[in-house]
């Protein structure tokens, strides 16, 4: 049985860990303790896009704002059947959270466990490893490949040797952009130890050219071990609204869905379901645009000689030659916040791709730097 002290001890670790890992608090912390920003300074540090919620998003908050003295529960049901009809699934199949990192908490809460560790590459996107650590569960840390791939046969290994536990594969990797290939996980899925769970982590699928093809949706819809995150923090613009959803077959949602906090505002709600109508339009055209910006940093950083990891994502990392904890304080203090240090890729910068205008702005202060 719980007691109240147990209680009170577990409340504590979850506030830690939620106050302390999710990408908004971990680029404020790493920039805590920097120096005071220049007014004018251009934000490429958190992967976020530019471009803000779309002009139906953005309408469709304006028109619900005056109603917002009310819960709106009745609604919420067909919003949330909404979400999963958007990725052909049942509303059974998914749960929607603030941002996609209260599913992926909710996600290392139920699926691992003293005896369950969670295994992941090492970088990637630190929520997982942090939460997990808060909980005091066991965490496994693999490198990732020459190509800074998932190396998805050391991550079967250890999953059987823990027999079970929670796989964490970001596919495109933050901080990385680097790309597993669809036939490594199709292997990793066809060899999931029984008890072991696959969490895909898609916060930027939508950046690659075929994201369906890419996608790990498939297999939650043939009710593999797998659950699926996707937000609406990335492409769609809208990180400060907090939507994001994780897919899998029932009886992995269910145990999830128990522990979600609330429901999402209604605010949010309703621009992710006014963006998600605009998606067919929407992504590709955002896609394009980001692809010719990345594009166009990529073609100055060969002028350069500076080599950089193939990017899948808007953001990239490129090798700076020395180790970035004190390239990242010359940035800031001319007016560029760049990515956090991602240890242990040392001299690597992880850099969104901002505006045009903000990249311009990069590359002049990247000069100036070197
Ligand atoms: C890989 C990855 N997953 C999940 C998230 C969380 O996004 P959000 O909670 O805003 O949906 C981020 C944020 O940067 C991320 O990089």
């Amino acid at each position: 049985m719980l007691t109240r002290r147990d209680f009170g001890k577990r409340a504590g670790l979850l506030l830690a860990a939620a106050s302390g890992s999710s990408e908004s608090a971990l680029a404020q912390r790493a920039i805590a303790g920097l120096g005071n920003a220049p007014p004018g300074t251009i934000w490429i540090n958190a992967n976020e896009l530019p471009d803000g919620p779309c002009a139906a998003a953005r309408e469709a908050m304006t028109q619900v704002l005056p109603e917002t003295g009310r819960y709106h529960y009745p609604e919420f049901r067909d919003i949330y059947a909404a979400i999963a009809r958007s990725e052909g699934l049942d509303r059974s199949q998914v749960v929607v959270g603030a941002g996609s990192t209260e599913v992926l908490q909710m996600a290392v809460q139920v699926l691992t466990s003293p005896v369950r560790p969670l295994i992941a590459s090492e970088p990637t996107f630190e929520v997982p490893f942090a939460v997990a650590r808060a909980l005091g569960r066991p965490t496994v840390s693999v490198p990732l490949t020459s190509s800074y791939a998932a190396d998805v046969k050391r991550l079967a290994e250890e999953a059987a040797k823990a027999k079970g536990g929670l796989i964490y594969l970001c596919n495109p990797n933050n901080p990385t952009s680097s790309l597993t290939p669809k036939d490594d996980i199709a292997w990793l899925v066809a060899n999931l130890p029984s008890d072991a769970v696959l969490l895909l982590d898609e916060a930027y699928i939508h950046f690659l050219e075929s994201p369906e093809q890419e996608s790990g949706l498939a297999w939650v819809r043939q009710e593999k071990n797998v659950m699926v995150t996707r937000t609406f923090s990335k492409i769609y613009g809208m990180a400060g609204l907090r939507v994001g959803f994780g897919c899998a077959k029932p009886a992995l949602i269910r145990p999830l869905a128990a522990l979600a906090g609330n429901v999402i505002s209604i605010v949010s709600a309703r621009a992710a379901l006014a963006s998600l109508r605009e998606a067919a339009k929407l992504v590709p055209e955002r896609r394009a645009r980001l692809t010719a910006t990345r594009d166009t940093l990529c073609r100055w950083l060969r002028q350069q000689k500076r080599p950089y990891i193939e990017p899948h994502a808007n953001f990239m990392m490129i090798d700076m030659g020395r180790d970035v904890r004190s390239v990242i304080p010359e940035f800031l203090a001319k007016g560029v916040a760049v990515g956090r240090p991602f240890p242990p890729l040392d001299r690597m910068l992880r850099v969104t791709i901002g505006t045009e205008r903000e990249m311009a702005e990069f590359r002049r202060v990247f000069e100036q730097v070197l």
